[in-house]
Parts: structure tokens; sequence; C-alpha cells
């Protein structure tokens, strides 16, 4: 929605503001949690400040959003607000040779230099890090900031102690009562990837780039956190001084290097331009062997007298600039697209290149999304880049964003070869074949995502579903976990593809050349564990077949609630079939008015059953099953309901959890341990403490037959 906000009704703020609260609560966690964050500075504030507008307009309508108590710069993680003494300034950037020529015209002619007198100009690399002001006063670090907005900070004083290249003490060189040093702090590139490599062993996620890890690891709550990290400091500059040390740039990173912090020693000043422009060559084909990632040469009038006439715009100083590197972007040749099938089913369409190098990484496949993206049209019906739908055979311009995942900017229509047609995206899996659809979500919006409805049949899916299906949500198998399923899913012999499979194991195993218990891992005693584990639960509940199925939108409570009014699996699978033949019919409207059901699960449900292939591997499964009947709710009065129950001993009718829910469903609380409060001990052999205690406590107690006498269910 573009609607400026005065012109917004009362519905389309509170839309909007609903958008951009959670837009801004995703970027303030990719930004604080993840140390990844999508979007730049510039773009984030552009997202609170219209946040912003539209709240001061509708603020009864923003009062509860989470973006209107959080404030500026992603939200604060609980670090104290500092005012900076002298602004943190940010810097313009320059791209061409002809951009820095223009940056010393713009300098000789606003200090009313004659054309072609030598300025001397200070040429840096540009850390890329994150800037910090380090506050001494008589010699002694006091206090670290971060830039913030640069007028306001936050204090990271705590973590800044941390890192080694920052002076705690600097008494020996100066003891001015105020002198503030302002820097990059940063993380070199190896110390970056050997923290991957930690994370990574560790199972973690790995962090993307160097500079996003720098600024996550200096806003941790926990210093030692901070430390652990290794960052770097280097100095460039400073914010408040009592007295100078010099009068140039040259001179005051001489005296601070002599301070005792690290300047960058790739530091040169020249007098001609031209001298400007090798250098910046030079550095950028260094650049990717320097230990620290770097964007650019920044350009720094030398005298400071002249710095001080220059002065500064709103947010940049007339005396400095930054010259970037060339953006890091390749064309390249879109050979062919790909469709991957996720274990959710979704099909996700990758771009195959011809192999290119962006930014020193070699590129071969992107991502496009999904089929919106292809066609060049967002489901706002606009576009999506200049150059319209991608196809095979186009040339098409990469780039990589925060120097990590690698996408297509555009595409260069001129260079597209005749006859090259538009991209068809499959309305099949690639996979299995089966019918692959856009599912219209909860709330009725078409999903951008497609995806195949083959289910537990689709091998892309199928292992995934699997170890679904035996989890404990669902059939909850002893001993038969993710690794066990990942083994037989790929087993030449015993393969278990689909849920039917693992019920038909034993019956395999005992025709099997080599069985279960003479492979690695198993032994005979595991083999018979394993698959007694498995004919223990031939007998299932309603609610865990049909949420073991792993059918969209259909999880636990959905089961539940369709075991409960279904009652038992045929009338399950007859609704089920009937809303797959017509999904406007008298099934259909049953089901969309059971509590919590709506359109998206009978859709789904229609979906699965429609395919064969599913219906058939139900109907195998079903077919090794005992599945029973839902239970009724329980009866408003049951001869033990309100009563507090404790099971104890070994039962022989049914199994403590079994015991547990029996008790629940007639309205008794069950309870692990006897207190005063216990009004029955169901104690079997072997009871042994609790039943002491309840016979001290006058408690009654009664045998698993006796308590299914008292429930009438002999
Ligand atoms: S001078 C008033 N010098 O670049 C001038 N900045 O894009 C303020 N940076 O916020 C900055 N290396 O974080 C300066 N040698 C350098 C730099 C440098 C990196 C960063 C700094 C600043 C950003 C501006």
């Amino acid at each position: 929605m573009n609607v400026e906000p005065s012109a917004m009704s009362k519905a389309q703020a509170k839309e909007e503001l609903a958008r951009l609260d959670a837009e801004i609560a995703r970027h303030n966690r990719l930004y604080h949690d993840d140390d990844a964050p999508e979007i730049d500075d510039g773009t984030y504030d552009a997202l609170r400040r219209r946040f912003n507008a539209i709240a001061e307009l509708f603020p009864d309508v923003s009062e509860d959003l989470k973006a209107n108590k959080s404030v500026g710069a992603r939200g604060t993680r609980g670090f104290e607000e500092v005012r900076h003494s002298r602004r943190m300034l940010s810097l313009a950037n320059a791209f061409t040779d002809e951009d820095v020529h223009g940056f010393v015209e713009a300098v000789r002619k606003y200090l009313a230099l004659a054309p072609g007198t030598a300025v001397r100009i200070v040429a840096e690399p540009k850390m890329d890090g994150l800037s910090m002001s380090l506050r001494y006063e008589r010699g002694l670090l006091v206090r670290a900031v971060t830039r913030g907005d640069g007028d306001v900070g936050e204090d990271v004083t705590a973590n800044v102690r941390g890192i080694a290249d920052v002076p705690q003490d600097i008494r020996a060189a100066t003891t001015l009562p105020v002198l503030e040093v302002r820097g990059e702090v940063y993380m070199t590139k190896a110390n970056f990837f050997a923290l991957n490599e930690a994370l990574e062993a560790a199972g973690k996620p790995v962090k993307a780039n160097p500079r996003n890890t720098a600024a996550g690891s200096l806003r941790q709550r926990d210093p030692a956190v901070t430390a652990s990290r290794k960052l770097n400091f280097m100095a460039y500059g400073w914010g408040e001084v009592s007295e100078f040390a010099s009068r140039t740039q040259t001179g005051m990173l001489e005296f601070l290097g002599k301070a005792g912090f690290k300047t960058n020693s790739l530091t040169v000043a020249f007098d001609d331009v031209d001298l400007i422009l090798e250098n910046h060559r030079g550095i950028s084909a260094i650049r990717a062997s320097l230990p620290y990632d770097i964007d650019g040469v920044v350009y720094k009038v030398d005298d400071l007298d002249l710095q001080d006439r220059l002065g500064a715009l709103s947010n940049t100083p007339r005396w400095a600039v930054a010259h970037k590197f060339d953006a890091e972007e390749a064309t390249t040749v879109l050979r062919d697209i790909e469709i991957q099938v996720g274990r959710t089913g979704a099909l996700s369409p990758v771009a195959r290149l011809e192999p290119v190098t962006v930014g020193g990484v070699v590129v071969s496949n992107v991502t496009l999304h999904n089929e919106e993206y292809i066609a060049g049209i967002d489901p706002d019906g606009e576009a999506i880049r200049t150059g319209g739908d991608l196809r095979v055979g186009d040339t098409v311009i990469v780039y990589r964003s925060g120097d990590v995942i690698p996408k297509i900017k555009d595409l260069v229509p001129e260079k597209r070869p005749t006859g090259a047609r538009p991209y068809v995206f499959p309305t099949n899996c690639p996979v299995c074949g089966s019918d692959a659809v856009r599912e219209a979500n909860k709330s009725g919006k078409i999903d951008s995502v497609r995806r195949c409805t083959g289910g537990i049949t689709c091998s892309a899916q199928g292992v995934e579903k699997l170890k679904y299906f035996v989890s404990r949500e669902a059939f909850d198998i002893d001993g038969l976990g993710e690794k066990q399923i990942e083994y037989f899913f790929n087993d030449a012999e015993l393969p278990v593809r689909e849920p039917a499979d693992i019920f038909t194991l034993r019956a395999r195993n005992e025709q099997a050349v080599k069985p279960i218990n003479s492979r690695e891992g198993f032994g005979t005693s595991s083999e018979a564990k394993l698959l007694d584990a498995i004919d223990e639960r031939r007998d299932i509940k309603l609610d865990r077949f049909i949420v073991a199925l792993g059918i969209r939108h259909v999880g636990q409570s959905t089961s539940k609630t369709l075991a409960r009014h279904y009652r038992s699996l045929d009338a399950f699978l007859e609704a089920a079939h009937s809303v797959r033949a017509d999904a406007q019919g008298s099934a259909a409207t049953e089901m969309t008015a059971l509590p919590d059901i709506g359109k998206a699960v009978v859709e789904s449900l229609a979906g699965f059953f429609s395919n064969q292939r599913n219906a058939d591997a139900v109907a195998r499964l079903a077919a090794e099953l005992r599945v029973s009947d839902a239970e009724q709710p329980a009866a408003a009065q049951s001869p033990v309901s309100g009563l507090t129950v404790v099971f104890t001993g070994s039962l022989a009718r049914m199994s403590r959890d079994e015991a547990k829910a029996m008790a629940e469903n007639l309205g008794a609380k069950v309870s692990g341990s006897i207190s005063a409060k216990t009004n029955l001990l169901v104690a079997g052999p072997g009871a042994g403490s609790k039943l002491k205690k309840a016979d001290e406590l006058g408690i009654e107690t009664i045998s698993e037959d006796e308590w299914f006498a008292r429930v009438g269910a002999g």
C-alpha cells in the first residue's frame, strides 16, 4: 500500500500499521538476534518513519503495537543511551573517478582556492565495521559509545573493555582532560571464519559476514560473550579533544598510533588527484588479500584548519568523502531453471547460471523464490525488475548483498536470444508427478508457493514425512527415530518408504538375506525391541492416526477435533473423500462448521485425498492397524470425576499414559505423588512407597481391576 498517511481511512491505517509493525519486528530480530540484517539503516529508518507518521494520525489504532514501544535504530537491547559531545557524522559517497575530481574541485571552490591549487588529501582504507567513540578522561577510558543515529548512541563500555586493541590507559601518552578517539570496531576474516567453524561444529546457525557479526557481538548483554568474539579496533578520527597534538589528519593519526591505538598502515597522503585514483585501484586490487573487509577508500583534507573551515552539511562533512569500490556485480547467462522440492513439498525454483565470480566468490546458483518472482510481478501487481520476466537464455546481472547471498538484480533485455520463451512453472511435482498447487492460506490469500500434494508418497518429502510419522506427536515409536528412518529409507533390502512399510518390516525381515540383527549398530535384542515397539503401535487412536499423515494445516488440535467429530476411521475417511469429490457439498459444510476448522483445512484434506497415491498409502497403512474410535468427551458425571487419582505399580491392562488419559477423560485429576489431597490410589503389583504413604494417610487404595469395575469399563 502506498497511500499517503493523511489520505488513509482508519481501516487502511490499521492494516498498514499492522504490516509495518510486523515488518519492523522482523528486521529488529534479524538485526539483533540473528546478526543478519536484510536492509540497510536508511531503509529501516524509512519503515519507522512511515509507521510513526501513520501512528501519529491514528493514535488509538497504534497504541498496542510493538513498534510504538521501542525507539529508533531497531529498538534497543537495554544499553543506556548517551548523547555524543560532538556529532558522529557519516560520509558522502563517490563511485567514479569523476566524482572524486568533483570532490576535490568542490573543496577548492568552497575554500576559494585557485583551480589547480594543491590540496593535501589523506587516503585511508574504509574499514567495514561499525564506528565507535571512545572517551578518555585524563588518560583513562571512561566510556565507549556506538554511533547510533549520530546524535545519541548506546553505552557499550563494559563490552568494549574486552577488545584487546582498545587501550584502557593511555596516560603514558596523554593526560588531557578529554580525548575522544573515534574509529572502527571490526572482526578479522580469520576470526570470523573460525567463529563460523565453531558454530557449525556446535550445530548452530552460522553468521552472515564479519561486519554484522562484529555489530551483534558488540551488543551482547554479557561482556564475556563480546570478549570471546575477538573484535578489533582501528582509530581514524576523534570527537571532543581538549587540546590538539597536531593540526593535520596525518599528525593526529601519528599521535594516536603513539598513544597505543592501531591505525591503518595503508594510509597515504597525496597532493594530486591522479595519484589518489591510482592508489584506489591499487587498494582495490589487494582488497581480497587484506585480513579485514574494506568497502572503499576514505579521502580527507589533511589540514585541520581547512577541515574546520569546510564544516559539514546536515550529515556529512565537506572535507571528506568515501570512494567506494565497484558494486559487486557480474553479468552471466541463465542456463536453466530447476525446481527443487523441499521437505514441506514447496517447489523452489533455482537458477542455474554460467558460473561467474562476484566479489571473489564463484556463483552458479541463485534462488528464484517462486513463480511470481520469475514472471517479474509481485502479488500487488508491481514490477519486481525493469527487465520483465526471466527466461532461460537471458543474460542476467548478479550481485551479492551484504557480501553473502547472491541475487539476480535484473536482466539485460537486449541480450535475450530470439525464440526465448516465457518460463512455464510446473503444476506437477518434478519428483513424484503429483499435482502441485497453490493453496489459500488461513486468511484466504493465495500462497505464492506452489506445493506438491504427494505428501507421504513423494520421495522428496518422504523421509521428512516419515520422521514426523514416528515422532512423539504422532505414532511415537520407541527406537524408531530420525536416524533409523533415514537408514531404512535408503535401505535396498528393507526399505521404509511409506508408513505402511514400517508395519510390514517384521514380516519382510523374516525373509531377509540381511536381517536387521546382522546390521551394524543392531543386535538381536535391539531388533526385537524395535519390532516389538512397532507392533505395540498397531493399536492407535484415531487422532494420532490423522495427525501422523502430516497433512498441511492438520496438526494435533485439528486432528483431535476431527477424530472427536467423526469418531471412527471409516467415518473420517468417508468425510475426507466426500470433501475431495465436492468441495462445496454437505460434507464440506459439516466439516467447516467444526470448531477451528476453516476452508484451509478442508482444502488441504481434499487436496491430500484427491491424490490417488496418498489415498492408497493411507489404505495400506490402515490395513496394518487397529484404529480405535475416538472417545466421547467425558460424561459430565462419572464415579471418579473431581477426584485426585494416583497410579502406581505395574498396570497389566493399560499403559501409564493410557491410565492417565482415561482418568482425565472421566473427569479425574491425575497426580504423580501422594499427598493429603489424593483421593484414590490405584496400585498394581510392585507398588512400594506410594502404597505405604497412602496407607499412612488413610487414602483409599484399589487394584487395577477394581478401577475398571468402578468406572464401569469392566
Ligand atoms: S571518517 C566525519 N574514516 O564509514 C567522518 N570513517 O560511511 C566520519 N569508516 O561511520 C567517518 N573507515 O563507520 C572515517 N577511515 C575511515 C573510515 C570510516 C570506515 C566508516 C565509519 C563511518 C562510515 C561512513
